[in-house]
């Protein structure tokens, strides 16, 4: 029976082998593939027009009232918008993105998002799953939770970025930072 000392002793091995690898794949900008670890890293533009694409379903109940930005605290919308390759709501439509925000911050800035994004990519086509707090004028970063089909397993997060928060459409850039962990490599 290896004793606590022996088994340590394996343990440090294993890190300093795996470790080389893992350095090498922190270096990733774009879409990638070492030694079974992908990355992926790209962005894309969520147009959002009020009554269109997205609707206040339950009316807030404290705070500000309804603008360009704030929404009462409590209020519930929901979305279904498109995602273009470019910030031009015209260009091609690569994802889109369901779900709903729930006005969470008493200055009607910050709303709790949980969202299904569905992606169809050059070379994968799936969804990934989001949740996180959403900032209406600042950048937010919302942990990816999972995915589907080749997104299955995914980790990582998605900043997104007001461009144009004036006129009946507005424009998030979205920016997406995606790992698949050794045990989802692709096989195709
Ligand atoms: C959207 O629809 C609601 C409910 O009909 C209405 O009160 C609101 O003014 C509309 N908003 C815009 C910007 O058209």
């Amino acid at each position: 029976m290896a004793g606590p000392t022996q088994h340590n002793y394996a343990v440090l091995a294993l890190l300093l082998i795996a470790l080389p690898c893992y350095k090498a794949i922190s270096t990733d900008t774009h879409g990638h593939q070492h030694h079974g670890i992908n990355s992926l890293h790209f962005a894309l533009f969520q147009h959002e027009t009020i009554n269109k694409t997205g609707y206040i379903v339950v009316n807030g109940v404290a705070g500000p009232g309804i603008s360009q930005t704030t929404t009462p605290f409590g209020t519930i919308f929901v979305f279904q918008d498109p995602m273009t390759a470019t910030a031009n709501p015209s260009s091609k439509v690569i994802g889109i993105a369901e779900g709903t925000s729930i006005t969470s911050g008493f200055d009607g800035l910050r709303s709790i998002s949980v969202a299904k994004i569905t992606l169809r990519l050059k070379q994968h086509i799936g969804s990934i799953s989001i949740v996180g707090v959403t900032h209406n004028v600042k950048p937010s970063d919302h942990p990816v939770v999972g995915g589907t089909g080749d997104f299955l397993f995914v980790q990582g997060y998605v900043r997104s970025s007001p461009v144009n928060l004036k006129g009946l459409t507005v424009t998030y850039k979205i920016e997406f930072h995606l790992y698949w962990p050794p045990f989802a490599a692709k096989t195709s």
